[in-house]
């Protein structure tokens, strides 16, 4: 049984169709990437599979069952990285585990679990101001997997980061997805950036533009960690290029 399913998926907002004919399955142990130019409905799409909003037509099922509402087996690791300023790294943690009426010593414990994991172990009472743009993003990572979600999704989670930066993180996301003390089944991201997606994911899937469809799946068979200076990881990345040119 697969995770998760889309099965003709489609979005309008008013007469704009932003998504259409979306079917795709996310099964155990995938790490899928989703690329496509800006406006093309990435973060429509993975909104709709957090359950924060409801597509227009088709259906998004979960092991089977047809979801409704928010979506329990996953979290959302956000671009902008979306922490609360006035909440210390270990507070901001916690929140996705207040939300699912976890115990305190239990949310205290995870928490510290995770925090330790992104590496900001001694910056459990820092503030986010106090924190650079690599650090904030630790927290957004933590946080969404304290809550041990079965599906991790990230939204550009990179893009707002310098580009030393960024390489740094991706290093830790894939550490975190190779960890097995860390129980995500999956991962989808959302990225404009090919190299990304080619790095980190065993499929991608290509967007196209009004409406955003999926014109083509390509699965990444590299052996991790992929090198960019590497032959056929350019050859991926010309691949998905031009699918999307
Ligand atoms: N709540 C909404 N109401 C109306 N239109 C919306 C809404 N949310 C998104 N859209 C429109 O849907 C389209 C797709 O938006 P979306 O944010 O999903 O794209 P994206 O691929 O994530 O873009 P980007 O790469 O810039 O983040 C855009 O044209 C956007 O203006
Ligand atoms: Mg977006």
């Amino acid at each position: 049984m697969d995770l998760m399913r889309l099965e003709n998926v489609g979005k309008r907002f008013d007469t704009i169709s932003v998504l259409d004919g979306i079917t795709m399955t996310v099964d155990e142990g995938q790490f899928i990437a989703v690329v496509g130019p800006s406006g093309c409905g990435k973060s429509t799409l993975l909104r709709i599979i957090a359950g924060l909003i409801s597509p227009t037509t088709g259906q998004v099922l979960l092991a089977g069952r047809l979801l409704t509402g928010v979506n329990p087996e996953t979290a959302l690791v956000f671009q902008s990285f979306a922490l609360l300023p006035w909440l210390t790294v270990q507070a901001n943690v916690e929140l996705g585990l207040e939300a699912r009426r976890i115990l305190v010593a239990e949310r205290r414990r995870r928490a510290g679990f995770y925090i330790d994991k992104v590496g900001l172990e001694g910056y459990e009472e820092a503030y986010p101001r106090e924190l650079s743009g690599g650090m904030r993003q630790r927290v957004g990572l933590a946080r969404a997997l304290a809550v041990e979600p079965k599906i991790l999704l990230m939204d550009e989670p990179f893009s707002a980061l310098d580009a030393l930066t960024a390489i740094s993180l991706r290093e830790l996301v894939l550490d975190l997805w190779a960890d097995p003390q860390v129980p995500v089944n999956a991962c989808i991201m959302v990225t404009h950036i090919i190299e990304e997606a080619v790095e980190l994911a065993d499929r991608v899937l290509v967007l196209s533009t009004h409406p955003g469809r999926i014109v083509k799946e390509v699965e990444v068979t590299l052996p991790r960690p992929r090198d960019k200076r590497w032959p056929e990881f350019n050859e991926y990345v010309d691949q998905i290029f031009s699918l999307m040119a």
